[in-house]
Parts: structure tokens; sequence; C-alpha cells
């Protein structure tokens, strides 16, 4: 890994997918479960979540013949594994399951799933593509505020030191006028306060940080934003590998009237939240602007009201079911608990699901 300066996007790339030492692609890596837990490892219920998604996906397309599930950025194909273990076998022997990942193939894994480096061809499948914390991976741009007010793309070493490079420009300056404010939003102007400071405290300008809302305008140094062009085009080109389907992005999420103020760009190791270091020891990830990702057709949900549409709720069990089969009331509370983790709206039932569906065959399919 060489400590020259660069981008943070071209830094990312580096760091997280480098052939032989990327975080990501490094051999006999542990993988994201080995640092930290999504929904998918929280609980076999998001896996039971999807698989009923696939089959309403399956019901809307007249039950084809070969009914596709593309995971992209499928880790170790733990999602795959899950749904295939929860689908009836007629649906399961018409599945083709594709995982969509820039590391290698683990061990053991299921034959039946396809192991893929690259999205299938445009146009090529019929069925779901599901993407979960994947776009949160794919790497961005960061800008900064000068002290006259200017955005400038920071720069970064690979031991983390940063500094001011060329004002943005071109395509990327577009993309920030038109997808990232840093203006309150005005019904929270009066009460918000800065609850989103990126772990790295340094600003690259050297500014110190304006610290409410109300103190802010566009040309307050300081300021930070995350480009996310590259993601509108990664999710675009997901989508169109479908010819029919739905495509599924789940993720942590800010929406244009509420853009964080100084961008979310961070890094996770072991489980915990460390400053983002791009030389491959630990993950360096950013929220999602899911709302300019979305294509026209597309709809948003929170995880909580996706995965209630399909029948995942964190309900206790009747006390009642405690005298009459304390078994059966024990595992119920489980269940309810790890509902109630993934629907949490202050946690992973607070992320973002980006629902698109290819072809009118699978519109609405997330209505209660
Ligand atoms: C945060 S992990 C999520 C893994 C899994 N989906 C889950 O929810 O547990 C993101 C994964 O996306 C993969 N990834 C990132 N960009 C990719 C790309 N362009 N194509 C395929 N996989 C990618 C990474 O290698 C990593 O395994």
């Amino acid at each position: 890994m060489t400590n020259e300066w660069c981008g943070w996007r071209d830094a990312t790339e580096r760091a997280l997918y480098g052939a032989d030492d990327g975080f990501y692609t490094r051999p006999g890596g542990p993988g994201p479960a080995g640092h930290f837990r999504t929904s998918v490892h929280v609980s076999p219920l998001y896996a039971g979540a999807v698989a009923a998604l696939l089959r309403r996906v399956d019901g809307a397309l007249g039950h084809p013949e070969e009914l596709a599930l593309v995971d992209v950025g499928a880790g170790r194909g733990e999602l795959l594994t899950g749904v295939l273990a929860a689908l009836p076998d007629e649906v399961a022997a018409r599945l083709r399951p594709y995982a969509v990942e820039r590391a290698a193939r683990p061990g053991g894994l299921d034959p039946r799933i396809d192991w893929l480096g690259e999205l299938p061809a445009p146009g090529s499948v019929t069925g779901l593509l599901f993407a979960n914390e994947w776009l949160d991976n794919v790497p961005v741009d960061v800008v900064e505020t000068d002290g006259d007010g200017v955005a400038r793309r920071v720069l970064v070493r690979a031991d983390g030191t940063e500094r001011l490079g060329e004002p943005v420009d071109g395509a990327d300056a577009e993309w920030l006028r038109r997808w990232w404010s840093w203006q309150p939003a005005p019904s929270a102007a009066s009460t918000a306060s800065v609850s989103t400071a990126p772990a790295s405290t340094a600003s690259a300008s050297g500014a110190s940080a304006p610290t409410a809302r109300t103190a802010l305008s566009p040309l307050s140094p300081g300021l930070r934003a995350e480009i996310g062009r590259p993601r509108d085009e990664a999710w675009a080109r997901a989508v169109r590998t479908l010819r029919a389907g739905l495509a599924v992005a789940a993720d942590y999420a800010h929406a244009r009237q509420d853009r964080p103020l100084f961008g979310t760009l961070t890094g996770f190791r072991d489980g915990r939240e460390v400053r983002p270091v791009p030389d491959g020891s630990c993950d360096i990830t950013a929220h999602v602007a899911l709302d300019a990702c979305a294509g026209p057709s597309a709809e948003l949900l929170t995880q909580r009201e996706a995965l209630h549409a399909l029948g995942v709720d964190g309900r206790r069990p009747p006390l009642s079911l405690a005298s009459t089969d304390p078994a059966a009331y024990v595992r119920a509370l489980g269940t309810a608990g790890a509902a109630a983790e993934l629907t949490d709206p202050a946690g992973l039932g607070g992320f973002g699901w980006l629902v698109e569906p290819v072809g009118g065959e699978c519109a609405g399919l997330l209505k209660a």
C-alpha cells in the first residue's frame, strides 16, 4: 500500500478491494461477519423475510421455470444459504441463486449457489435482486468546504492523514448541487443540533466545525459530504441485470432534506467503530443517499415498514402460552426479540429499503 495522496474513492477502492491485501478480498480474511453484524447475521428471520419477498416476486411473475435470486455484495453467502433453507422444495428447485461478490467463493458453500465476481449481463435474469449493505461499501469521494466556503476534494494518504485538493467541478459538482444540501430543513432549523459528526474529528482544512445547524450557511468552512454518484451508477447497473422482477437495496441511508453536516465516512474493525484509515486494516463505509440512487419506478421504505409488510414483527407471545406450552413460549420470546432488533426504528429498522420494480408485474409487492 503506497502512502501517496489521492481522493477517498481511490484510496477506499485499494484499501477494501486490493487483490492481495484488501480488507474484503484478502485471502483467508474473516469476511464481513468477522467485523460487524448485519441484519443477515442477526437472525434467520431476515433470510425468511427475503424468502417471503422472493415468493411474492415468483407469484407476480407467474412462477417462471427459472427464478433468479441475485445477492449483490454477498459476503460469505450467508443470505443465500438462509433463503435456500427457508424455501419450499418446489420453489428451491426452480431457483437460480447468484452471489455477486468481490471476495473469493468460501469453501463449503452450497453447490447450487453460482459465485460471480461481476453482475450478470444486462437483462439476463428474472426474479429478485437483493443488496444488503452493499452500496455503503461502494467507494465515494469526500469533499469539504474550505475557509472561503468552496467545496474541495479531500485527499488522503494510507495512514489516514488528510488535506484539501482542487475544487470539485463537473458531474461531481452537479451531483452535490442536486443531491446534497447543507442547509437545514426548514422544520429542523430552529431545534436540531449536530448528532452526526464523523468518527474522524480532524477537519482537512483545519477549520473548527460549526456546532449547530442554525449557525450554518453553505459557505461555512469545514462542512463535509460524500459524492454518491458512483453508487447511483452501481445501483443502476445492478437494476439493469433484471429482465423482469424486483431490485432491493437495504442500507443505512439519509435523504436530501436531512443530510449530515459533516458526512458519515467512518471505519469498522472487530465490531467497533474506528477512525477511517485506508490501509486495509478496517472497513470504510458511509451512509447511502438512497434517494439519489432511486430510479423513476422506485419506492423508499424503512426496513421496519418492509419487514412488517413481510410478516416480521416484534410482538411478544401471549403470556397464556407460558403455562400451556413453556418451551414454545421461550422459543417465541426469542423470535420476538430478534424481530424487535431487526425492526427497531433507532437501529436496523431505521435502515432504508430502496425497492425498484422492473416491468409492471412486481410493483406494490411490499404494500402491507
Ligand atoms: C458490508 S458487506 C455485506 C455482506 C452481506 N450482504 C451482509 O449483509 O452480511 C459488503 C460486501 O459487498 C462486497 N462488495 C462491495 N462492492 C462490490 C461489488 N462491486 N461487487 C460485488 N461485491 C461487492 C464486499 O466485498 C463485501 O463482502
